[in-house]
């Protein structure tokens, strides 16, 4: 387990799988969060054994998104400070240089779908749902996800998914071209490490320069974060998003 707690990394046989263990939360990604998986990520990186990771979630939630009551408080006045953990986490998905395969077993809402779009395998159960309610929150798609969705799922798709705020199924998803398969809940993980474990038993540098040659270069998606991050942090501390957040939590409340 990492220093942040609600991350729960096990590393084995060349896998580094991360957890995202918030489940009470439905993993609704708080700052502790992120640099949890920044931390986790960074030492797979490091470590010359490790040749994949595999990102997961909980039963029937992957993630609930960014944490609400953080946004808030970011675009309260603590913005930089506040945002820091999360500016680091999407800058470094777009450099990792080993491989990610993503189980998702149900929730995954805004962060958590635009998370898979830097994963190279996806396997969801049936009963995941992926929505991005960025525009419903008075603010803009995030983690490059402006620029791959429309090269991954096609303009019109990225934009129902994107800014419409339309939930996508996982047979939906599968057919959109970022799921890889659709597989029984209880099979997810198991299904996510073996596509793993297949990856890890390959010839290492063949494995590092292929994934590089197919993702091709990031350096446009890297400008596409900074522009994305330049108007998501003039967005959090707008009157729209800030009702938002409000409502959500309030609902929260009186429920
Ligand atoms: N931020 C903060 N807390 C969150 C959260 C989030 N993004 N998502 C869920 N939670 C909390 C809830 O407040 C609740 O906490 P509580 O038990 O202390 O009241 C707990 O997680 C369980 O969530 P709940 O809403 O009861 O579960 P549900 O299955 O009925 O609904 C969601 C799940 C994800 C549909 C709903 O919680 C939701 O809409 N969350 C916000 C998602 C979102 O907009 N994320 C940001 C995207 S940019």
């Amino acid at each position: 387990m990492t220093s942040a707690g609600i991350i729960e990394v096990q590393n084995s046989d060349g896998v580094n799988v991360i957890r995202m263990a918030r489940a009470e939360k439905k993993n609704a990604l708080s700052a502790a969060m992120y640099t949890g998986l920044c931390e986790a990520f960074e030492s797979g990186e490091r470590d010359e054994a490790t040749r994949v990771h595999v990102l997961l979630g909980t039963e029937g939630a992957f993630s609930a998104g960014n944490d609400i009551g953080d946004f808030l408080a970011h675009g309260g006045g603590s913005l930089e400070v506040g945002l820091q953990p999360v500016v680091r986490f999407v800058r470094l998905l777009a450099m990792l240089k080993k491989p990610v395969v993503a189980g998702v077993d149900g929730l995954a809402v805004g962060i958590g779908t635009t998370v898979l779009f830097h994963c190279d395998l996806v396997y969801a159960s049936s009963r995941s749902v992926f929505s991005t309610p960025f525009v419903d929150l008075g603010l803009v798609p995030e983690a490059g996800s402006s620029l791959l969705a429309p090269q991954r799922l096609g303009y019109a798709r990225a934009f129902e998914l994107l800014v419409l705020g339309e939930p996508f199924s996982a047979e939906r998803m599968e057919r959109a071209g970022l799921v890889n398969a659709v597989v029984e809940e209880r099979a997810v993980e198991a299904t996510a490490v073996a596509a793993a474990r297949r990856l890890a038993a390959k010839p290492g540098r063949a494995l590092a320069m292929s994934r590089s040659l197919v993702r091709g270069d990031v350096a446009v998606l890297g400008e596409r974060i900074e522009a994305e991050l330049r108007v998501f942090k003039e967005r959090l501390g707008s009157p729209e998003a800030q009702a938002a957040f409000n409502a959500f939590l309030i609902r929260r409340a009186t429920n």
